[in-house]
């Protein structure tokens, strides 16, 4: 491999826990949990626990083929390797959806902290300026500031960010322990009743979807994050271990928390008081009286969530470094610069997700993540089960327990959480798809072939 196509192992386990939970923990329990409640009322607990178990399923198939497959590019990679070419440019294309929109979702959810943060302490910024189009608004300056200055930080150097990311991890947890701190004191049972007013799996017009599923495939959203850190596996001093403990560590620390925080938050207040708000947590701490507590975890918020931009746009970053180095994008794309972080990469991705999140709507943005996340899962348990009959022998670091069933419930979980997703979203998942199959004969497949002859 070319000196300039090489990155350089800096990181530990330790690094690779933070840079989970810094992933996992977001937008997804701050500010979709609001978007969650106003669809399963306070039966979005359930649906916390789905999603949960659903991912934890694909949290393991990932942490196995990880392990035997150490390379950056995650389930492009496993897809490479496992199906072809064909179906790992498919993956590509949904990973390209899931890290970049992740970004974009994550910056819309830090815009309505930081607005929030501005507004308590008499420094309101004008609407017109912190919505898209779509409020009304002209566009979400908030968002479109973090993803450059997260930018910077990756141009920077990959290790100094993930210090600096492992800090603002603690800073994180912290505001939500306080956050349960603050908010149990005044539990109150009768807020869970009715449990489920609009029923179980999903339903309602297209564009209203709502039930218990409808809430699981949003809030799915909040359980991502572990596979950023199976990108940064050519990054990691000792993949074998470290990929495994880093993966299946902070994905069973993030299902404890939000139970407790899903739990906290409805017992406090009734659902319909923080559903529709841009920072529901928040919403909830001055619905109690509690206006400190409210500021100190927007602010926490503010600085802490731009680790969850962190780490997707570095897995962004390193999925088109992959890809090119393949052949299948341009491969000048993935030159990586004297300070061993792929600069040029790092900058369009950061044009592609500020637009989006300069426009769009918070749940449209996560949802659509969504679908690229569930079938990028699909295809890493796929992989796992195919390289479980292909390969009984090979040497794994870690194997995940009860393998098929972890592996069918992974897929057929996927499956029904893409099923419960907004009808919107499945058709542009769709278009998108079809688009890249177009580029992939017009373009990718030939660039390809050149490049393993090469
Ligand atoms: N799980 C991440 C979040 O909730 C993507 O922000």
């Amino acid at each position: 491999m070319p000196e300039h196509h090489r990155l350089a192992r800096t990181l530990s386990w330790p690094h690779l826990v933070a840079l989970g939970v810094g992933a996992i923990v977001g937008t997804g329990i701050l500010t979709l949990i609001g978007v969650g409640a106003g669809k399963a009322g306070p039966a979005v607990i359930l649906s916390f626990a789905i999603a949960g178990v659903i991912c934890a399923c694909a949290a393991l198939a990932y942490a196995e083929v990880a392990t035997m497959i150490p390379a950056s590019g995650s389930a492009y990679t496993y897809s490479y390797v496992v199906f072809g070419e064909l179906i790992a440019w498919m993956i590509g294309v949904a990973l390209i959806l899931e890290y970049s929109l992740v970004v974009s979702a994550v910056a819309v959810g830090w815009s309505g902290y930081a607005a929030g943060f501005l507004e308590r302490i008499g420094m309101a910024l004008p609407a017109a300026l912190v919505n898209g189009p779509h409020a009304g608004g002209l566009v979400n300056l908030p968002a479109v500031f973090i993803i450059w200055v997260v930018a910077g930080l990756l141009i920077a150097g990959t290790r100094e960010s993930a210090t600096l990311n492992a800090i603002l991890v603690a800073v994180k947890i912290a505001a939500l322990a306080l956050f349960v701190a603050v908010a149990l004191p005044v539990f109150d049972s009768a807020n869970f009743t009715p449990f489920m007013p609009n029923g179980f799996p999903r339903s309602g017009a297209p564009g209203a979807e709502v039930g218990v599923m409808a809430a699981a495939a949003i809030i799915f959203f909040a359980f991502y994050g572990f596979d950023a850190i199976a990108t940064a596996a050519e990054e990691a001093k000792n993949p074998g271990r470290d990929l495994a403990i880093g993966i299946v560590g902070s994905m069973a620390v993030c299902v404890l928390i939000y139970m407790v925080i899903a739990a906290a938050a409805i017992g406090a207040v009734p659902v319909a008081s923080f559903a529709k708000s841009a920072e529901p947590l928040a919403l909830v701490l001055s619905e109690i009286g509690q206006p400190w507590a409210a500021r100190l975890l927007g602010a926490s918020a503010v600085i802490a969530l731009p680790t969850v931009i962190l780490a997707f746009f570095y897995g962004q970053s390193r999925i088109f470094f992959t890809v090119a180095r393949d052949g299948l994008l341009p491969p000048s794309l993935a030159r990586v610069s004297s300070r061993g972080t792929p600069v040029r990469i790092t900058i369009f991705t950061a044009i592609v997700v500020s637009v989006v999140a300069g426009i769009f709507p918070l749940d449209e943005i996560a949802a659509l993540a969504n679908a690229g996340t569930l079938a990028a899962f699909v295809a890493v348990c796929a992989a796992m089960l195919v390289l479980r009959r292909r390969e009984p022998d090979a040497r794994r670091t870690f194997r995940a327990p009860l393998p098929w069933v972890v592996g069918l419930g992974g897929i057929l979980g996927c499956l029904y959480l893409f099923y419960s997703l907004p009808l919107k979203t499945q058709v542009f998942f769709l278009v998108a798809q079809a688009i890249g199959i177009l580029l992939y004969f017009l373009y990718g497949q030939r660039a390809g072939r050149r490049a393993r002859a090469a």
